[in-house]
Parts: structure tokens; sequence; C-alpha cells
């Protein structure tokens, strides 16, 4: 739906329905990303099933992260979808959702340079230039520093772009219905985007141009597979995170979302910065109002939103949907709540990540859910 048409719907807020690319929804309240590092040895859980189901009355869930090839990885316990188990295990996620007649999009991911030997087998992570992330990950060998990355080679590139293909090919054989590409965080797609990890000399470096084209690759291989219109791509202009730096953000992501107006995707994913760059104390201003006027389509903004702050964005025009990470996950009912101004859950950030099988079901499945009875008292 144009975004004109929907500015002059005043009714607009959280709980009216939209049309999301192929989709109708019968709400604005999409379930964001988030790795729970719960699927062991990269293989989905009949576990995984139970909590995205739990949370199936989102207009729309996307998926934690999942890795496209082994050597993508860059967390213990992430899923994958590169082979048959896999995709035999992402079968009863989807089964679990659409069952509550729920609709959920994979989130396909490469980490890039966010890894380290000890997650890939001994091998060095690669990246558009051996220019090492900041930052700590847990590995079998304990917690290390991010490692420096190989770059890759010009030759190599484009398998890299078909794992994605094949992997969106994987994600409709697994019942998705849709996927979504992760483009924000520090990972692979915006290593390449931003030249303070890509200082490539060939046609994926330099210019803007060229450092979209990694991205432009992936969107347009995807798209052979899904079309459009069941296909999102997640972005955050103006994350920090694992030493990411761009001489110039705005033009660089302004760019990259008029590029992406032809292709008529479902969507895209702003996500918001925290209001105050955590390492320097710099003001960040919002990026949804930025980019509006140049992305045609519908946006998803994301990052720190509530109730209230969620109809406002929705209300001022500037995005269509919003996700939310942290209060779905501690709320697996957040719409029924959000509807009856119920108290919501506390969120527990030590159980955010799982740490092997033995209680990986707390603070994953077990947070309530919202009793109507006790409000009657
Ligand atoms: C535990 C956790 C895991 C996350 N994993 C991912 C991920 O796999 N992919 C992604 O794009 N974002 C991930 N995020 C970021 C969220 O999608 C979202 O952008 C962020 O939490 C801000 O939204 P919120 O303020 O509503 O929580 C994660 C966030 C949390 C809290």
């Amino acid at each position: 739906m144009p975004a004109n048409e929907l500015l002059m719907n005043e009714e607009m807020n959280l709980f009216s329905p939209v049309q999301l690319g192929a989709y109708n929804l019968p709400n604005r309240m999409v379930m964001a990303p988030m790795t729970r590092l719960r699927a062991f040895e990269g293989i989905p859980q009949l576990l995984m099933a139970e909590y995205y189901s739990q949370r199936a009355s989102a207009g729309l869930i996307v998926t934690e992260c999942t890795m496209v090839s082994p050597l993508s990885n860059g967390y213990i316990d992430c899923p994958g979808i590169y082979n048959s188990e896999q995709i035999n295990g992402w079968k009863q996620i989807t089964k679990a959702v659409h069952a509550k007649d729920g609709k959920v999009f994979l989130q396909l991911w490469h980490s890039g340079r966010v890894a380290h030997p000890a997650l890939l087998n001994g091998e060095l992570p690669v990246a558009p230039s051996a220019i090492a992330g900041i930052g700590q990950l847990h590995t079998p060998v304990g917690k290390v520093d991010l490692a420096t990355p190989r770059a890759l080679e010009t030759h190599e590139i484009p398998e890299i772009v078909e794992q994605f293909r094949t992997c969106a090919k994987n994600a409709e054989i697994a019942g998705f219905d849709g996927i979504e590409l992760h483009g924000a965080f520090g990972y692979l797609i915006d290593q390449f985007l931003q030249d303070g990890s890509n200082q490539r000399t060939d046609e994926y470096g330099g210019s803007i141009e060229n450092r979209a084209r990694f991205l432009l690759e992936i969107v347009e291989a995807v798209t052979s597979v899904w079309g459009g219109n069941k296909i999102g791509i997640k972005l955050s202009p103006s994350n920090t995170f694992y030493g990411m730096k761009d001489s110039n953000p705005q033009a660089t992501f302004s760019y990259v979302i008029d590029a992406l107006n032809p292709f008529k995707l479902a969507y895209i994913h702003l996500m918001e910065p925290n209001e105050v760059d955590l390492a320097t104390g710099e003001v960040l201003n919002p990026v949804t109002p930025l980019f509006r006027p140049i992305y045609q389509g519908t946006i998803i903004t994301n990052g720190g939103y509530d109730k209230e702050k969620g109809n406002a964005i929705l209300a001022s025009g500037n995005a269509e949907l919003v996700s939310f990470g942290k209060l779905f996950l501690a709320n697996p009912d957040l719409p029924q709540r959000f509807e009856l101004d119920a108290a919501l859950n506390e969120l527990n950030p030590r159980t955010f990540y799982g740490r092997g099988k033995e209680d990986a079901e707390k603070g994953y499945t077990d947070y309530p859910f919202f009793n109507p009875q006790l409000i009657a008292v």
C-alpha cells in the first residue's frame, strides 16, 4: 500500500490491519528478530516452535538471524538453514506458528567479521576488508576478541550471493511466509555498505554505488525466488556496534534505500539508534523520519518503542508498522496486553541467550501469559 494512502488513514494505530507485501496482517505489531541461541549445533528445536507459536498474535514474526553457510556463523547454537536437518527443524516452527494463524519470516544472515576461527572450524572469518570489528564473542574456547578477518577475493563474492539464494529457497521449503535480509548491526552486508569496514578497490568498494553492490546483488538473487512482496530487509543506518562507522552514513543509506525502491519489497525495517551513542555520548537523531521521504514502500520502524511511542509514529505517517524486540521477548501476548493496557512482565537479560540444553526453557518459553481474571479482583 503506498505510504500516502496510509497517511490519510486517521484511524491507523498498532491494532489496525495492514497490507504488508503479499499479506494482510491483523495488526501492525511485528516481533523483531532476536537471537536466542537455543538451536543446538545449528538445528532448530521443538522448544523454538513453542516459543515462536506463543508469540503468533504478532502481525508478523521475524525469526532470529539464521546462518546461510557454515562460514557465516558468529554464535554458539544459532540456527542455520543450509542443510536438510536445519530445514526440517524449521518446519516444526512454521507449522506451529501457522496453526495459530501467525505469519513468520526467516531472517537470513552472514556474520562476516563478527566471528572467530573457534566458531568456524579453525577458518578465518571473511569480510570486505581485513579490518577487525570491535567486540568479544563466546566461543567453545571461552570469550575472545573478534578475529581479524581475511578480505574476500572478488571471485568469492558471487558464491556468497548464491548461498543467500539457496537459503531463500530453503526457507520456502521450510514453510516460511517470507524472508528478511539482515543488513544491519555490523554483519557482512552492513560491513560492505560502510566505508569504515569496506576499503576494497574492486567493484565492491570505494564509491557508495560499489559498496551497495553486494546488498543489491543479494536482493536481486532472493527476489528471483520469492518475488519482492515477500521480502524485507533490516538496516541500521546509525549503528556503531562492533566498531561500525561510515564517513557519511546519511549519503550511504539514502543511496541504498532509494536503490531498494524498484524491488517493491514487502518492507524495509529501520532500526533506530539509542538516543545517545553509548561509546561517545553523542546525541543520535532518529533515522525513520529522515529516510521516510526517500522510501516509497512500507517501513517497519524499530528500537525503543512502547505502545504510546508506537502509536505516535504510526500517526505521524513516518512508518506503517512497528517492531518490538525486548517487549515481545518478555510478553508472549504483547498485542493483548497493549489492547488491555495490562501490566508487562519483567525482562530478564540474563536468559536472553541460551547456554546449552539444560534449562533452555528458562527465560524463553516460561514468561507468563496475561490472566485477565487477575484484574477482576
Ligand atoms: C536478545 C536479543 C537478540 C537480538 N538478535 C537480533 C537478531 O538476531 N537480528 C536482528 O536483526 N536484531 C537482533 N536484535 C535487535 C532487535 O531486533 C531490536 O532491533 C532491538 O532489540 C531494539 O528493539 P527493542 O527496543 O524493541 O528491543 C536482538 C535484540 C535482543 C534483545
